[in-house]
């Protein structure tokens, strides 16, 4: 893919990233949608991914398409809304991210968003980016969102276990990145998050790590007879 030319930047938390305004939108809309962990959380994946691609040879990151993979990783976490608006019955968070995400930007992104092709990497982005051992050999951007995503949560050196050498932040950057949008009480969010969804829609859960959540931290929560090795040991001819 042929990526948007970036003509402006700014430093955020010492990170040089990318300045349209689609990207400040998006920035707006993260904002009113999450409380403040959850905002907090989307910036740093946002920067630790920026960080990632401020490294890369020049030849390598001219073919990432920067405004979108912004955009992705600040609306990565739609899912996760109080606001019903974005909230499915029926599907896992991470597809109704890239659902609230990919109507954005048909609605607000301008012609620069008419591609399919272009709405399709921030639809695989937000979908995948929970998921380090597929998102990693997908598109750059997806990898990258992932990777950055993954970093912010738990640190470089544990997100270098999941991505190999893509992690490329340095824990400074990284402590700099948590100074300007703290990180205190992240634990706490990240498990009521999780059980939140384990209780109020379990069936997205049983196929996804989601339900570990359910198992650890939720009383009474069963996915036994939901998992595929039940469906298989159910379904499957001798
Ligand atoms: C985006 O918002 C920042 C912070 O308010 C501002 O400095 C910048 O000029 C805005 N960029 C665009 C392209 O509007
Ligand atoms: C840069 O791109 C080349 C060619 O696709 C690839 O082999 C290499 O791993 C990339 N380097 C980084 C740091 O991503
Ligand atoms: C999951 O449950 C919700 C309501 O509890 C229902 O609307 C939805 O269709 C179910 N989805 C699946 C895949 O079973
Ligand atoms: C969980 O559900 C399965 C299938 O319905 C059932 O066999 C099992 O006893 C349940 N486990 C608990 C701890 O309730």
């Amino acid at each position: 893919m042929v990526a948007v030319p970036i003509l402006l930047t700014r430093v955020i938390a010492g990170i040089p990233v990318p300045d349209t305004p689609l990207i400040n939108s998006s920035i707006a809309l993260t904002r009113a949608a999450l409380p403040d962990q959850g905002y907090n959380h989307v910036m740093r994946s946002w920067l630790n991914g920026q960080a990632i691609i401020n490294k890369l040879p020049k030849a390598n990151r001219s073919r990432i398409d920067e405004e979108a993979f912004a955009v992705a990783t600040i609306l990565h976490d739609l899912g996760w809304s109080n606001d019903p608006a974005y909230i499915s019955p029926d599907k896992r968070f991470e597809i109704d991210g890239a659902i609230a995400a990919r109507s954005f930007l048909q609605a607000h992104g301008g012609p620069h968003w008419q591609s399919s092709q272009r709405l399709q990497l921030i639809f695989d982005t937000i979908a995948l980016h929970a998921t380090p051992s597929i998102a990693r050999y997908k598109q750059q951007e997806v990898a990258i969102a992932s990777g950055g995503i993954m970093t912010e949560l738990v640190g470089p050196s544990n997100s270098k276990d999941l991505f190999g050498d893509l992690i490329t932040v340095e824990q400074e950057v990284w402590d700099a990145i948590v100074k300007e949008f703290p990180n205190k009480g992240l634990k706490g969010y990240f498990n009521d998050v999780m059980v939140h969804l384990c209780e109020t829609k379990p069936n997205t859960t049983w196929d996804n790590f989601v339900s570990d959540y359910g198992e650890v931290l939720v009383p009474g929560f069963n996915r036994t007879g939901h998992r595929v090795v039940d469906l298989t040991q159910r379904a499957l001819a001798e």
